[in-house]
């Protein structure tokens, strides 16, 4: 697959490569400027362990790329970094070479912030399926698409009704998707959630003892973990894709421990997928990557 960035770069289509343009961003979101910090070398930063910074910084992104007047999460929900998100989406556009007529997509967890649908169907016009099984998430998500002018007609949100089901319930009889995409739930308990969520804010909050720690990012409840842990969502996620192997195209899923590539991987080979490929993607030091497989030959 042409893959022509720099190591540490975003995807060459995202548009949130380089530093934020803060002057830009401001002249959309005036509330932002409050929340303006330098960093050490006299640059224009905010505080990312400060929810309210991170979240009006969420709106002025959206408003300025995505054409997004109106969007919200509600208090403790997952307040997600915008670039990482986008380069999930320029990633998966590769697998079906770019197009945009016509796309049907479905993600999996949407969450409150509707995140993927967004980005997806603004970037590349795509039309969305988004589920979750959290009915505050789908009441927000829905929010969101009826405040948008732009959102109306994209993107359709269900509320999975069994937790346990990833596809069953939601893609239908003569339902056909070019896309399927998830952002699993990570931590195997909620305490496993709360823990690492609190050291990630005290890692960003280093020397700021004004900072509010618990509250940053978010999604302590139950949108970061689920019995298992991501390894178990992706072993349930595979096992169920091949019930829908001729509804869908592209199945992926972001893995972000990269131990659960390897058995995952080996459980697909089982199952006789016909194609497997893992888009590694970076920016700074952090690696994630996607696993997207098909069934089709
Ligand atoms: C890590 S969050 C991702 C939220 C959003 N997509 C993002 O990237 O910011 C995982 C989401 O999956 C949802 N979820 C967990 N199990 C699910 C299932 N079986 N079907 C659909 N959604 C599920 C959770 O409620 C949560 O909103």
């Amino acid at each position: 697959m042409k893959n022509m960035k720099k190591k540490g770069e975003l995807h060459p289509s995202n548009p949130h490569k380089g530093k934020y343009n803060f002057k830009s961003l401001i002249k959309s979101s005036p509330e932002l400027k409050g929340y303006l910090r330098k960093n050490p070398r006299g640059e224009d930063t905010i505080d990312f362990s400060d929810n309210n910074a991170v979240v009006l910084l969420n709106k002025a992104l959206l408003k300025t790329y995505y054409n997004i007047d109106n969007w919200d999460i509600p208090k403790g929900f997952l307040c997600p970094p915008i670039p990482g998100r986008a380069d999930y989406i320029h990633y998966i556009a590769q697998l079906i070479h770019g197009k945009n007529n016509n796309i049907r997509v479905l993600d999996i967890g949407t969450g409150a912030n509707c995140i993927y649908p967004i980005i997806g169907s603004q970037s590349y016009r795509w039309d969305f399926v988004a589920s979750d099984i959290d009915p505050k998430s789908i009441e927000n998500a829905k929010k969101i698409v009826g405040a948008n002018k732009n959102l109306k007609n994209k993107i359709t949100l269900k509320l999975q009704k069994n937790r346990s089901n990833i596809f069953e319930g939601i893609i239908e009889e003569g339902d056909r998707f070019d896309l399927t995409m998830c952002n699993p739930p990570f931590h195997a308990s909620l305490e496993e959630a709360i823990n690492a969520n609190k050291k990630k804010v005290d890692n960003l909050s280093k020397g700021n003892s004004k900072v509010k720690k618990g509250l940053n990012f978010g999604g302590q409840k139950a949108e970061l973990w689920c019995p298992g842990g991501e390894r178990l969502f992706l072993k349930k996620m595979v096992k169920e894709s091949l019930k829908f192997s001729t509804q869908v195209t592209w199945f992926t899923s972001l893995v972000s421990n990269k131990d659960n590539i390897r058995p995952t991987k080996k459980l697909l080979e089982k199952l006789e997928a016909k194609d497997i490929k893992i888009l590694e993607m970076s920016q700074g030091q952090k690696v994630s990557r996607v696993l997207a497989w098909t069934f089709k030959g």
